[in-house]
């Protein structure tokens, strides 16, 4: 466990490096774990939505969730409604309904979309 933390943290420190992205991009493409080898979703909205959302860029937020707002499985039939309604409360600068909102697909979707290996390492589009 310890092992895994500081394996994360060094990742997370290279991250910028040109030949880490490299690096993590073949390893995308490979079976991810969501931990060593984060998955392309997983990665994709810590940097584009978790980051902006922790500085209050909700533009940007607005920008990425656009981004990925048909990116649900088939299954999801709601998914696209909630990351409207996320770009919506984003767009008026509604900080605290957005939060809500990250955590209704969160809620609804997340653990179902982690459990689907297909659905989980698929590339964004
Ligand atoms: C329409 C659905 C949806 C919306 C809206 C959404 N997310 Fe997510 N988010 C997901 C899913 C699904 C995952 C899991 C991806 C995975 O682990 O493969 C995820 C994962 C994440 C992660 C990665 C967590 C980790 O394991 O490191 C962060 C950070 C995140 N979301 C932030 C946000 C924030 C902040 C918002 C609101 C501004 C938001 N998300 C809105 C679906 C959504």
């Amino acid at each position: 466990m310890k092992k895994l933390a500081i394996l994360t943290l060094a990742a997370a420190a290279f991250g910028g490096l040109s030949l880490a992205s490299v690096t993590q991009e073949a390893h995308a493409k490979a079976q991810c774990n969501g931990t060593t080898k984060p998955c392309p979703l997983q990665k994709w909205m810590r940097d584009n939505v978790g980051t902006p959302m922790a500085s209050g860029d909700l533009v940007a937020v607005a920008q990425g969730i656009e981004k990925i707002q048909a990116f649900g499985g088939p299954a999801m039939k709601d998914w696209t409604m909630m990351a409207k309604k996320t770009i919506d409360d984003a767009k008026a600068n509604k900080t605290d309904d957005v939060k809500a909102d990250c955590k209704m697909c969160h809620d609804a979707y997340k653990d179902a979309y982690k459990n689907n290996t297909t659905l989980r390492n698929r590339s964004l589009p």
